[in-house]
């Protein structure tokens, strides 16, 4: 936290009386706090408090220029490492998800360009509410990182989620992030490009065909890939999971409208990781109306759709190309087949039929294979942490790649 710029706004919320303790965290961790209140945060705490807690000038009013040197909103949002909104309310986060900056604290956040991180505190049911979550995905998805709430009695009798996360809790997730912010991030500057999820196959306006990936395995690589510095791009299909934060996400739900998103953005990519579950056929005609029921039996007639992988394949130049290969049986046989076929640079295979590994489970069991054969059998793992090895594998490759481009004067 040493040397650190925090702006740290806060709301008006009742957890306000708890910012005061994690500005004063803050400031002892090393960082240098400037707080930015809401006027409703000035009726619940004074901005006294605050200033006396950080040793510096509390902003409520946009217009209360302190230096004539700088105009006070942009100086700070340009200065901040860091904007950190506890407690944020169901407000400020519907003001942050519509871009509204209708007083310091919002003009800040729509100013600024360092990372945003929210520890949301409300009432169960304003945190429940179909707008407040919608804005929460807006933001998340726009790279906003949240702290979440807990799960406790509310100031407003209730007991349920909404809780402001404690001060102590909220400066260990900052460090935690900062540090991670400023470790060596072997991704920096390459474009990383990953599929997840199950393609959904419409069959009638009612219907339709998918399978169980919950989009797990690629959300964790997404997410490795992040924090290793890449810029991101998911693409997700049918998902069960919440969307990371900090990537760019790409809505897709057809294997057809996968390949266009995927084939539109492989020419400028660096990296693929196909971690999705592509429907192999789809319904060769999508009823218009919904199908009635005629006799015993329905035939469905599927045709196939187009491997996107296998044409990812084919366009290599440069990109490094890993595929998935989720098999029940003959995992190193299938795996090595698909490698080959696909002319992938690695491929992940695991075994679906074993508890610990595949779908929907948070934990996976993989062993990747290059063009010679196994290379790195895992154990069982979070999936956070394979895609963690699976990473640093193809970090390693690529690199040596490089190296050796460089080498000969040219791309190999
Ligand atoms: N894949 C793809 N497009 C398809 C099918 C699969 O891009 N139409 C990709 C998957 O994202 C995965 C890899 O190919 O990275 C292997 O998927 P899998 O379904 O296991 O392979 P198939 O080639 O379809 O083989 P099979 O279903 O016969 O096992």
């Amino acid at each position: 936290m040493k040397g650190k710029t925090i702006v740290l706004g806060v709301c008006g919320g009742i957890a306000a009386y708890k910012a005061a303790a994690l500005c004063s965290k803050l400031t002892q961790a090393g960082a240098k706090v400037h707080v930015v209140m809401t006027e409703s945060a000035t009726k619940l705490v004074g901005p006294v408090t605050f200033q006396a807690l950080s040793h510096e000038a509390v902003r409520v009013d946009t217009f209360d220029e302190l230096d004539p040197g700088v105009i006070s909103h942009i100086d700070l949002a340009d200065r901040a490492d860091a904007v950190v909104v506890a407690p944020a309310t169901a407000n400020m986060l519907a003001k942050m998800a519509t871009g509204i900056a209708d007083d310091m604290l919002s003009t800040i956040l729509l100013a600024t360009t360092a990372p945003v991180f929210a520890a949301p505190a409300m009432n169960v049911h304003m945190y429940g509410h179909p707008a407040t979550q919608a804005n929460l995905a807006v933001l998340r998805e726009r790279g906003v990182e949240f702290i979440e709430p807990g799960v406790g009695q509310l100031a407003c009798g209730y007991v349920g989620k909404g809780r402001m996360e404690e001060p102590e809790k909220i400066v260990e997730f900052l460090k935690e992030r900062f540090a991670a912010m400023e470790t060596p991030r072997p991704l920096s500057g390459k474009k990383v490009l990953v599929t997840a999820g199950g393609t959904v196959e419409r069959l009638d306006p009612v219907r339709y065909f998918t399978n169980d990936s919950s989009g797990k395995m690629g959300f964790a690589l997404a997410e490795a890939a992040r924090d290793h510095g890449a810029e991101v791009t998911l693409i997700a299909a049918r998902v069960s999971e919440p969307l990371p934060a900090g990537v760019q996400v790409v809505r897709v739900t057809s294997a057809l409208d996968m390949e266009e998103a995927v084939l539109s953005r492989y020419a400028d990519a660096d990296l693929v990781i196909k971690a999705a579950a592509v429907a192999d056929y789809r319904p060769a005609e999508t009823a218009p109306q919904k199908i009635k029921k005629t006799g015993d039996t329905l035939q469905v007639t599927l045709v196939k759709n187009p491997d996107i992988l296998e044409e990812l394949g084919r366009r290599k130049d440069r990109q490094f190309l890993i595929g998935f290969a989720a098999e029940t049986d003959g995992l190193e046989k299938h795996a090595m087949d698909k490698l080959h076929r696909k002319n992938c640079d690695l491929v992940v295979g695991n075994d679906v039929s074993r508890e610990a590994a595949g779908f929907g489970t948070d934990t996976n069991i993989v062993t990747v294979f290059d063009k010679e054969g196994p290379v790195l059998e895992l154990p069982v793992l979070s999936k956070r942490e394979t895609a963690e090895r699976i990473l640093r594998l193809a970090e390693e490759r690529m690199s040596a790649g490089e190296r050796a481009a460089d080498a000969c004067g040219g791309r190999v």
